[in-house]
């Protein structure tokens, strides 16, 4: 049954880390709509931010991020200069009582600046934004990068959470993704993180990598273990090879089918379910103490967060900020996005204005991903009339649903556990946009 249920759903289907999805951003929104919409900010709005650094030592070849490799620091120190100007040019236009609850570095991998940059940059954000007491700081490294006076400039910047880069133990399977990186290294990086008093230690696996197999996996699940870290994402691995270059280095006949990914999938799963983690949406795992299963979770590009904040403000090349009005996104290419903020004080070169419409079918999508689960009553409640034609399609989802994927619950519609593996399916039937993306998605298990 399993077998046909992948067959039927198991197709290329979007992350949904944003609704409308990145791919139908347009040119329509611009750096004069960003502005108005920064202005805009209510004053004391608790706000999230984003910072990317888009360098890396060398390519991952199963990367899907925004990034490149850079073999000289100048690249990266040229970068600093926008960066700084975006965050002042920015705050000019918020609001003077915001106030930032989660602060993110991602990439690419931030680890790529000097522990002097590091200080510098962390420095700037405090000096340009009002970053609350008891604020998230977090920031993605790749291990294999991460020197002592890096860990302490991260620790005296403020970092208080760490994504660690594994994605596999493995040797066959580093090889083959060029990235090999030791289990000892690993295990050092996390410990010196630790001795620094960076106590939210995440890891990063990847599963559906060429070579890797149920048992692979499990191997490299028990060693992640013996690290104990407080939350651990496993990621399908997205091949797209069509449309990220580098990708085409992986060998097709080397990768695992479907029904082997989902069996990669579910063994991780029962694993850490096993050893005490609790699972959190589609792909995160967390210790019982941790923050991430506590209280309300919510879905953003870095994944499932316990961010709240409603805008998300995003600086650097490619990074996509949301706020009330609709979502932003600056420049890609690195020098197009220096030679913008030079020009015009902000880079955005695309975005989407929500409609009614997005936002009811955004909240639905959104829930199904956190939650598993479509509350009726607080959609109405929430997004009044825009609410009707998403409850007809969930109405109708429902009744014509062969395999029992999802049910009426008494708070609307919950997916089965039958229906959960293939909740980004389920939730691209909420997608208004789907049609015209086609072939421009991963597989959903
Ligand atoms: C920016 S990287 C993390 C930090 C650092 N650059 C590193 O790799 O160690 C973000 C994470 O995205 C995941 N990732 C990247 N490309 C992916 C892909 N094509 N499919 C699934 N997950 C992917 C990996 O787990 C990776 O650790
Ligand atoms: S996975 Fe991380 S280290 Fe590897 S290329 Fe991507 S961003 Fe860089």
């Amino acid at each position: 049954m399993t077998r046909e249920l992948i067959h039927r759903y198991g197709g290329p289907v979007p992350r949904y880390t944003s609704y409308p999805t990145a791919n139908h951003f347009t040119p329509e929104v611009t750096v004069e709509d960003y502005r108005a919409w920064l202005s805009a900010v209510p004053n004391g709005e608790p706000l999230s931010v984003y910072v990317h650094i888009p360098f890396c030592q060398e390519m991952c070849w199963y990367c899907g991020c925004s990034t490149k490799a850079v073999h000289r620091y100048e690249p990266i120190s040229d970068y600093m200069k926008p960066l700084m100007a975006e965050f002042a040019n920015v705050a000019a236009l918020l609001p003077a009582g915001h106030e930032v609850t989660h602060v993110h570095w991602g990439g690419g991998s931030p680890n790529m600046l000097s522990a002097i940059d590091i200080g510098r940059l962390a420095a700037a954000i405090r000096a340009r934004l009002n970053i609350g007491a008891v604020a998230e700081f977090a920031v993605e490294v790749d291990p294999r990068g991460v020197t002592d006076d890096r860990v302490a400039a991260f620790a005296d910047a403020g970092v208080n959470r760490v994504s660690i880069g594994v994605q596999d133990f493995n040797e066959d399977v580093q090889k083959a993704i060029n990235r090999v990186q030791p289990f000892d290294l690993t295990r050092r990086v996390i410990e010196k993180f630790r001795d620094h008093g960076v106590n939210g230690i995440n890891v990063d696996l990847v599963y559906g990598l060429p070579h890797q197999t149920r048992r692979s996996v499990e191997e490299t699940i028990r060693q992640v273990l013996a690290l104990a870290p407080d939350r651990i994402a496993t990621f399908g691995y997205a091949h797209l090879p069509a449309r990220i270059r580098h990708q085409r280095l992986i060998e097709d006949k080397a990768l695992p089918d479907a029904i082997e990914r989902f069996g990669q999938s579910n063994r991780l799963a029962r694993i850490l379910e096993a050893e005490g983690y609790i699972r959190i949406g589609l792909d995160h795992f967390a210790r019982a103490h941790d923050s991430l299963t506590k209280g309300a979770v919510r879905r953003n590009f870095q994944g499932y967060t316990t961010d709240t904040a409603e805008h998300l403000i995003g600086f650097g090349a490619s990074s996509i900020g949301s706020l009330s009005q609709g979502y932003v996104q600056n420049a890609v290419a690195v020098a197009d996005y220096a030679r913008r903020i030079a020009e015009a004080g902000l880079a955005t070169v695309r975005g989407a204005r929500l409609t009614d419409d997005d936002r009811a079918r955004r909240f639905a999508i959104e829930s199904l991903m956190c939650d598993f689960n479509l509350p009726a009553a607080e959609l109405r409640r929430r997004f009044g009339d825009a609410a009707a034609p998403v409850l007809a399609d969930a109405e109708a989802l429902a009744a014509a649903d062969p395999d029992h994927l999802i049910e009426r619950c008494e708070t609307g519609f919950s997916l089965t556990t039958r229906g959960k593996p293939f909740v980004r399916t389920i939730a691209s039937c909420f997608d208004s946009y789907l049609d015209s993306a086609k072939g421009l998605h991963s597989a959903s298990v």
